[in-house]
Parts: C-alpha cells; structure tokens; sequence
C-alpha cells in the first residue's frame, strides 16, 4: 500500500512545483514600482507583498494559468487615519499596462488626483471594470484615454466639474453601468453623450450639479436600460414618455427622481416601473396620487417624502401596492387615519410628519411581521401605544415621539427582542416605568423623555449594556439613580462601534437646551444620558472626570447641598469656578486638567472678562456636542423644580474615561451611500 501513497506525494510536489514557478516577473516588478508610488498607503496595506509569488500578495487576483495578472484591489489603501495630510496620488499608467491581461482595477479611496502617462491606458486591451470612487480627480480630460471595451465604470464622489466630458460617450461604447454621482459637474445635462450609451443598463448621475431641463424622452432609445438616477442636480424634469415621438424602449426597475422639481406623477411610473421609485423632494401637490380601482403595482420601494400631498390615504393600500417593502410618506400633509394595513410584506415604514390622527390600528402591529423600522413621530396620533397580541418579532427601529399617545409603557415590546432604537418622546405616556419597561437586550437608544412616566429609574436598564443613549429627562421618576448603571458597558468602556454614514432614515432626535436637534450622521457615536427634570434623591458625589466636557461650570451646581465628591478633572471647561456652599469644600484635585478654568480653589486668577456662567441661561451644560460625548443636562433648576439630575450618586464611574473620539477618516468627498439604512433588506417570507 505504501507505493501509491508515494507516487501521490510525487504528484502532488510536481503540482504544487507548478504552481510555485509564480507570476511574470515584468508584472511584479510593475507592482512594485506601483506600490513604491504610493506615498501614504494605510499601515496593513501591502502585509504581505513579498516573496516570488504575486498572485497570493493582497488586493491582486491571477488568471487560472497564473501567469498574468488579472484583477487588482486597492480598496481605500491610502487614508489620514491620523488626520495627517494625504499627498494626492498619480498612479503611472505605463506601469499599470505592464500587466497585459488586466480585465479589473479597482482604485477606490486612494487620493488619486490624475494619472501619468495617460496614452498608455489605450494598452489595456481586456480592461472591462475600473472603479475610481472616492478619489479626488478634478480634471475631465485625464478620463480621456482612448477607446477600450470597459463595460463598468465608476468615477462617483470625485471632483469633476464642468462638462460631463465627451471622450465618455464616444469612447465607451460598451459600457453597461456608469456611475457619476457626487461630483460637482455642473455642465447642462449631456443629453447627446449618453444617447450614445446604446448598451447602458445602470446610470447614475445623481448628486451632481447637472442643470436644464429635460424630458425622460431622451432615455428612450436605451433599451436596456433599467436603472436610472438623476437625482439632485438641478434639472426641470418631465415624465411624460408616451407621446408618439419617443416610444420609450426601456423597462425600468428603479428610477430615482429625488429633487427634480417634478409636479406631477405620470401614472406609467406606476405602472410600469418593477421595482423601485423614488420621488422625494420634488414640488408633488394634491392627494394621495395612485388610487386606482383594479391596479395592483408592482413597486417594492415607494419614496414621495418631502412633498406637498395631503388628503388621506386610500384604505386599502395594501391592494394597490401588495409587494411594497418600504414606504416613505414622511414630510408631507396627509391626514385622517392610518390605514389598517400595509401589506405584510412591508419591512420600513416612514410616515413622520404628517397630520395623521387617532390610534394604530391593531391590524398595523399584529400582522405585520416583517417590519423591521416603523417611524411616525410628528403626527398627531393618540391612544394606547399596542395593543397586547400585538406581534412585530423583527423590529429594530420604533420612533413615536412627538405625537399623544397615552397608557403605559408597551411591555408587548418585550417580544421584539431585536431593537436597537426606540423613541417615544414627548407623548403623554404615564406609569410606573420600572414596572412596564421590559429588557430589551440589543437597545442602543430609549428615548424617553418628555411624558408622565412614574416610580423609579428602572433597573432593567442595567441590563441592556449597550445603550448609547437614554433620555428619561422631563418625567416625574423618582429615587436614586441606580449604581448598576456601571454595567451599562457602552458608557465606560471608551471603544466606539464602527460608525455608518446615513440618511434622514437613520436620525434621531434629541432635546439639547431644549430644542429639537436632528442627528443624522455618525448616530451610532453618540453617547449620553439625561435624567433632569425629575425628583431624583439629591446628588452626593458627581464624578465627571475624563470626558469630553466643555463650556463653564454651571453656577446651579452651588445648590446641590448634598454633593461632598465633585470631580470634573481633566475636560476642556472653562470660565470661573462657581462660589458659594459645597464648593466651599472642594480643592484643586476637582480641576485637574482644565487649563482654561479659573478662580479658587486654583490659582488661575480669572480677568475681568473671564465668562461667568450660565452662558447658556444655565440650561443644559456639560453639552460637548457634537459627537463622541456626553449630553448632559442638570437643567432642572430652570423650572424651579427643586429636584436635581445627573450622574450616579456612590463612586462608581459611569461618566469616566471617555477616550477621545478616533479621528474620523474620511475623505473630504466621501460619498453618502445612496441608501444605507444600517441594516440590510432581508429576505422575509411572511405571507401567511
Ligand atoms: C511611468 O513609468 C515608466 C516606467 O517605469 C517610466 O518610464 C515613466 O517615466 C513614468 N512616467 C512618469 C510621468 O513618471
Ligand atoms: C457618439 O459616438 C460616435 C461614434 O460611435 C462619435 O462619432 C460621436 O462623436 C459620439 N457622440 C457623442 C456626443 O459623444
Ligand atoms: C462650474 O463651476 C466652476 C467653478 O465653480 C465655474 O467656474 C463655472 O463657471 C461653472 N460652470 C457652469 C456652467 O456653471
Ligand atoms: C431614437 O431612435 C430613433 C430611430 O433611430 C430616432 O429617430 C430618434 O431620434 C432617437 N431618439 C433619441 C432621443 O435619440
Ligand atoms: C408601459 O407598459 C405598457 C404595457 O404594459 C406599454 O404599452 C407602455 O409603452 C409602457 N410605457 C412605458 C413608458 O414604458
Ligand atoms: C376589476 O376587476 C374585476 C375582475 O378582475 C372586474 O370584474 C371589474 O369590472 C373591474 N373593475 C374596474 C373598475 O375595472
Ligand atoms: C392579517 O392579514 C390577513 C390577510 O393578510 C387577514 O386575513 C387578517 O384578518 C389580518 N389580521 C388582522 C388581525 O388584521
Ligand atoms: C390633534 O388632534 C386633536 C384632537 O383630535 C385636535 O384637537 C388637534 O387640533 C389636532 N392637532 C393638530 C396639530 O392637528
Ligand atoms: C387582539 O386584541 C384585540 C383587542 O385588544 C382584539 O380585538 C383582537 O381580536 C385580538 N386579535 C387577535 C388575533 O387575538
Ligand atoms: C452588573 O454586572 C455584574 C457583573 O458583571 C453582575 O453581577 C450584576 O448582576 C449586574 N447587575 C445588573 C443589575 O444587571
Ligand atoms: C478645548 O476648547 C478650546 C476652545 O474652546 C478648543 O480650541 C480646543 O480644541 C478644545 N480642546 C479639546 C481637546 O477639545
Ligand atoms: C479627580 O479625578 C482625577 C483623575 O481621575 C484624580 O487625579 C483626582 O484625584 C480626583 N479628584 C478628587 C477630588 O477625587
């Protein structure tokens, strides 16, 4: 038996040998030169670039012979992870036509400002995919560079301006998916350019400064078309396609007319569009469009936000649109009630700001299992908040605020065990908290602020360690803050969660000195809590070291009788310690750090214009916005209520240790994705 083993292990030296012989040394040696060129490439780029072998090196792909080079990566390799300031890149063209089968280069993110040798691109024989996202390219002509058979190409979020340049459309005949988003082109529509694209599946133009005005007529040649977005730019468009002139050729999945200063909707949209549409931002007026007897759409996304439709909405919705998964009506005027249903297939459901009344209806929450983000806040909804068979398993988002709903807090919710986010605030919610509030273990904001709710702080929240954010401010809770708040890990232990850039889809809204901020980037590094306005006990200790704190000392903190430890070390604060009562008591080692206060206990003698709090009427204080720190807010004083907020009240340390935000790298033009929800659409098979 041992022989055949043997030729085996033969057999498999000589494969493996094969293999080992490695890729051509023109091409690694070209590779070399091309990282050698990249001035500030980021710490793990090239990791492993050595040795003979290129094809295994990171970011490069071989063909099956594994001779040539085939595909290369460089997925944002060059960045100012430390803010430090980036030189542009001009990558060699002569060393990328060293590789003479390259069929894929994908640069994105790499500060590339233009290229040298640009002739040589014509060598690029089987070149079919170039992405160039997210660099800084500003000159149209260095895209000029001869004919090739690209068939996917994608400058988006660079720094084009002008002209849309001509050399695309006689060049890139082939091309199927041409993405020019978020550059500042701000020519007239080339309209002629992308007649041209006779092959073109997927456009993409929005976000650019794009102006005149056109007719969906001039798409109508492209018979493979079937994603269109113009977006934002500054266009007059008009829909109508059906006159005899320009019998369209397409059949469109998704169309994007975000802000094209639409003022009507042609029904074809309806009819004939398969997928998504998206309508938001334009000058739409009148009633709820699509009421149509006997039509059933085959529409998946529906986006007519920001508006100006009113009227209610047709009862049975869920006909019209029996395949819609996310409806966004926000920022509108639609009033009446709610219709009962919206289709069981729906997984988003935007409706805020409205002029909607009365209750949810109990078929919303009980049937429809696939929600996974349900926002209404803004309307003028009333009743108990869900009923108790209600059921909605996925979701994740829940914001209700700003509306009059009753009852007590939905101890139904304790069935959704994947939210992250729930907002009622400024409702008239009432009730023992701590009795109705269930554990919701993935809960990353609870906003709650602005209602009736009784009793004390609920120790369930100890429990849902990743809170970010919790408002319980302008209640009448009652007690002390919990110690266990210290288990509350995302407050103590300084690491921030990735953050993701978002839309209007993801924001939050939060009182700060009493106004209604809307936070839309970066929510997921938002931290903070603020429990005043209550009748909490009185605070003893506060302990507000390292964090991120600046502004004055509020002067309100003098009337905090009880408080015996007081430490703000090491914050930016700055301004006149305030006099008086316990202050009396604290010494310098409550100040360490804060190199801009002044007044005793320090020697830091203030001047005549050192400013005396309260700067913000004695409000909210402590706010260090925008991000990365916390919302705090002692503002109790100002209602003349005698009850007093903020950090926990023995030693423990749930305001300590804020590290610093990690510098955010982005590039200056990184483009907002076109729609980033956070989470992803999933499959949800859930008609019954
Ligand atoms: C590009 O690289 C080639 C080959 O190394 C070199 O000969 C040429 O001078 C380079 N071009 C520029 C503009 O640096
Ligand atoms: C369209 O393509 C033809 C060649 O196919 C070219 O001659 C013409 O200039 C192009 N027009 C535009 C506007 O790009
Ligand atoms: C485009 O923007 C540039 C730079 O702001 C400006 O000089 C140019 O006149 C603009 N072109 C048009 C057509 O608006
Ligand atoms: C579409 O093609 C027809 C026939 O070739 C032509 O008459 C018409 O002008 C074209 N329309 C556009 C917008 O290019
Ligand atoms: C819409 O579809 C109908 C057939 O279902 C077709 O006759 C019509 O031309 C299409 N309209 C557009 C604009 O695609
Ligand atoms: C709706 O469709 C049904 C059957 O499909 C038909 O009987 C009825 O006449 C249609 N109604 C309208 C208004 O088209
Ligand atoms: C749920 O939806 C089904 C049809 O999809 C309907 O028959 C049923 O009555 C609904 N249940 C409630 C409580 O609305
Ligand atoms: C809200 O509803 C109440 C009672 O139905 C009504 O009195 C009030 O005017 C409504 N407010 C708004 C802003 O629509
Ligand atoms: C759910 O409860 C409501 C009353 O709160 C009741 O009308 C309804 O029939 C119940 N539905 C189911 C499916 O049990
Ligand atoms: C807090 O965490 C500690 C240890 O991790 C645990 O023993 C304690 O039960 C937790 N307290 C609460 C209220 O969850
Ligand atoms: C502290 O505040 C000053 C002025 O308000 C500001 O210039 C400085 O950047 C701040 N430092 C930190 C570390 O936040
Ligand atoms: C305040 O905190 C700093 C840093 O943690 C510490 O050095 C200082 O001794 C503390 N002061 C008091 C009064 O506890």
């Amino acid at each position: 038996m041992g022989r055949p083993k043997l030729l085996y292990r033969w057999f498999l030296v000589l494969l493996l040998c094969f293999e080992c012989r490695g890729c051509l040394e023109v091409e690694r040696a070209a590779l070399l030169q091309i990282k050698d060129s990249m001035t500030s490439p980021h710490e793990s780029a090239f990791s492993n670039w050595y040795g003979e072998e290129c094809c295994e090196w990171e970011g490069i792909e071989c063909g099956p012979t594994r001779i040539h080079i085939h595909n290369i990566f460089f997925h944002y390799w060059m960045d100012g992870g430390n803010g430090e300031l980036i030189q542009p890149w001009y990558p060699n063209l002569t060393l990328f036509a060293q590789f003479q089968e390259l069929q894929e280069l994908e640069l994105p993110g790499n500060h590339i400002r233009g290229f040298l040798s640009l002739h040589a691109f014509s060598q690029l024989k089987w070149l079919q995919r170039l992405d160039l996202r997210d660099n800084s390219i500003q000159d149209g002509s260095s895209l000029c560079w001869g004919t090739s058979p690209l068939y996917f190409l994608d400058l988006s979020g660079n720094m084009l301006q002008g002209n849309v340049p001509d050399c695309l459309g006689a060049n890139l005949f082939q091309l199927q998916h041409l993405d020019l988003s978020n550059n500042p082109f701000n020519g007239s529509f080339p309209a002629l350019l992308i007649s041209n694209l006779t092959k073109i599946e997927s456009l993409i133009l929005s976000r650019n400064e794009l102006h005149g005005t056109i007719s969906l007529c001039i798409f109508a040649n492209l018979s493979k078309l079937n994603e269109l977005d113009i977006s934002f730019n500054h266009l007059q468009v008009q829909t109508e396609v059906e006159s005899s002139s320009c019998p369209p050729s397409f059949s469109l999945n998704s169309l994007f007319l975000g802000g094209c200063n639409l003022k009507k909707v042609s029904p074809w949209l309806l009819h004939n569009i398969t997928s998504e549409l998206w309508l938001g931002g334009n000058d739409l007026t009148g009633p709820f469009p699509w009421k149509f007897h006997n039509f059933s759409s085959k529409l998946t996304s529906l986006d007519v936000s920001n508006n100006f439709l009113h009227g209610t909405l047709p009862r049975d919705i869920n006909l019209n649109f029996p395949r819609l998964r996310h409806l966004d009506l926000s920022k509108n005027s639609f009033n009446g009630n709610l219709p009962p249903f919206f289709g069981n297939l729906l997984q988003m459901l935007h409706l805020s700001d409205n002029q909607f009344q009365g209750e949810i209806p109990h078929s919303m929450t009980s049937n429809m299992s696939c929600l996974l983000y349900l926002r209404l806040s803004g309307n003028n909804l009333t009743g108990d908040l869900f009923s108790k068979n209600s059921s909605l398993p996925k979701l994740r988002r829940l914001y209700l605020g700003r509306n009059q709903f009753s009852g007590t807090f939905p101890y139904v919710l304790s069935k959704s065990v994947e939210l992250e986010i729930v907002d009622i605030q400024n409702n008239d919610l009432s009730g023992e908290l701590s009795s109705y509030l269930p554990v919701l273990p993935k809960l990353k904001h609870l906003l709650l602020g602005r209602n009736r709710f009784r009793g004390q702080i609920p120790r369930q929240l100890c429990q849902m360690r990743d809170l970010n954010v919790l408002d319980l401010s302008r209640n009448s809770l009652s007690g002390e803050i919990p110690d266990c708040l210290d288990n509350v890990t995302s407050w103590t232990d300084g690491s921030y969660p990735p953050y993701f850039a978002t839309d209007s889809w993801n924001s939050i809204e939060i009182f700060i000195n009493g106004i209604l901020l809307s936070f839309e980037m970066m929510i997921s590094a938002l931290r903070g809590i603020d429990v005043s306005s209550n009748r909490l006990t009185e605070l003893e200790s506060m302990d507000l070291s390292h964090n991120n704190l600046f502004g004055t000392v509020p002067r309100e903190l003098t009337h905090l009788e009880f408080l015996e430890v007081f430490n703000i070390s090491f914050n930016n604060l700055s301004g006149m310690i305030p006099m008086g009562k316990q202050f009396e008591t604290f010494s310098n080692d409550s100040y360490l750090g804060n190199p801009d206060l002044c007044g005793l206990p320090l020697s830091n003698k203030c001047d005549g214009n050192a400013k005396t709090p309260p700067v913000y009427g004695g409000a909210k204080m402590f706010q260090s916005l925008p991000f990365g720190s916390f919302l705090i807010s002692p503002s109790s004083m100002q209602n003349g209520e005698n009850t007093l907020p903020l950090s926990p009240k023995t030693k423990n340390h749930v305001f300590r240790k804020r590290e610093m935000m990690p510098a955010i790298t982005e590039s200056p033009n990184v483009a907002v994705p076109r729609q980033q929800f956070g989470f992803t659409f999933t499959e949800c098979t859930c008609r019954k």
